[in-house]
């Protein structure tokens, strides 16, 4: 099982593979290359389920492996964990055929990810998400950053990985709220760009969401990266089209803000905001959109905490401030019909506030 993302010279593959299979994609996508160094950068929690299986197998296909191992969480998308990166990496004498291997979530992704686009001005990125989040929608895309005090990924590149390899078995060792998370950007997948995965999680919701049939994740997993994979390579650096991947997201970066970091995980936030999103597309396109039906299967993500308890007045302050306004509006992803995303700032801030209601009084 793969998929493709076509990017001309940049283009890759998504593997839904074993770990195990990693040292031989790696000899294939580095065109015959014989193994050198490698960097193998991830966190305490992923290391000790899978960093020494890996370790050996790269091993015993020739090379030499750096495990960086890194504190899991947010905190260490910093400027001074990716000093470490570059330490490691340059004391140890990298050269640019030099492979960084990312094994983890978001947050190693996106920190191994930029290290790799800045060292040397640019050495081969590998990705091994680990969490559903990272499968589905981090990995892919080439999007590498860090945070700065000022707010999240506000120091970052463009990055394409050399080849991404998705273990589905590592999905069984995820926290099940960081799983449930994740399929938010699944169902949201489904709902910006593809009827039929929406369909078909409609009609497997309680497997889908309870982890209980993983042939169904697994095919539900390919398909949402087959959506991003078409979305990136229509639009590789977020000139126009790929900002329907934002869809719910105005709502869920200001939440994660206004609420503080780590009160509701992102694809809580996602959730909340594709409600959010939803109320207003419904207002706009009523015939188009069968509203009951589309919330339905974003409400089969739990919400656990009170998104009733943050002020209205703190969540729009963050809105406004968020990176990926244009000029003076904030920019939204509504629906025109279900898999018919598109982007406007024709919300007024009244409006905005009864979507906001809509979306908490779920
Ligand atoms: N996660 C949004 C994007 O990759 O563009």
């Amino acid at each position: 099982m793969a998929v493709d993302v076509d990017l001309g010279a940049r283009s890759y593959t998504v593997h839904f593979q074993s770990l195990a299979s990693v040292p031989e994609l790696l000899s294939r996508a580095s065109s015959g290359r014989s193994p050198g160094r490698c960097l193998l950068v991830s966190d305490e929690n992923v290391a000790a389920h899978y960093r020494s299986p890996l370790v050996q197998g790269l091993r015993d296909a020739g090379w030499t492996v750096r495990p960086v191992v890194l504190p899991p969480g947010e905190s260490t998308k910093s400027a001074s964990h990716l000093h470490t990166l570059y330490d490691e990496a340059l004391e140890w004498g990298i050269d640019r055929d030099t492979p960084v291997l990312a094994l983890g979530g978001g947050v190693v992704g996106d920190l191994a990810g930029f290290a790799a686009a800045t060292l040397l001005r640019g050495v081969p990125l590998v990705q091994l998400p680990t969490s559903l989040l990272a499968q589905v929608d981090a990995s892919v895309g080439g999007k590498t950053a860090i945070n700065h005090a000022t707010g999240k990924n506000l120091i970052g590149a463009f990055y394409q990985p050399a080849l991404v390899c998705a273990d589905p078995a590592t999905l069984d060792t995820l926290p099940m709220r960081e799983y449930t998370s994740g399929m938010a950007e699944v169902v949201k997948h489904a709902l910006i760009q593809a009827p039929a995965l929406f369909a078909h999680l409609e009609a497997h919701l309680v497997p889908v969401m309870t982890r209980t049939d993983r042939a169904v994740v697994a095919d539900v997993i390919e398909r949402a990266v087959q959506v991003k994979a078409d979305v990136v390579s229509a639009d590789e650096r977020e000139e126009g089209r790929r900002a329907i991947l934002n869809f719910g997201h105005t709502f869920a970066h200001a939440l994660e803000r206004a609420a503080g970091y780590g009160a509701f995980t992102h694809g809580e936030a996602v959730a909340l905001g594709m409600r959010a999103g939803l109320y207003l597309s419904h207002r706009r396109h009523p015939q188009a959109l069968d509203r009951d039906r589309l919330d339905h299967v974003v409400d089969a993500i739990p919400i656990p905490g009170r998104p009733e308890d943050v002020a209205f007045e703190d969540l729009y302050a963050a809105m406004a401030s968020d990176k990926k306004n244009r000029g003076d509006t904030i920019r939204f992803v509504l629906l025109r019909a279900l898999g018919e995303a598109y982007v406007t700032d024709d919300v007024s801030e009244e409006e905005a506030r009864r979507a906001w209601a809509y979306a908490c009084a779920s």
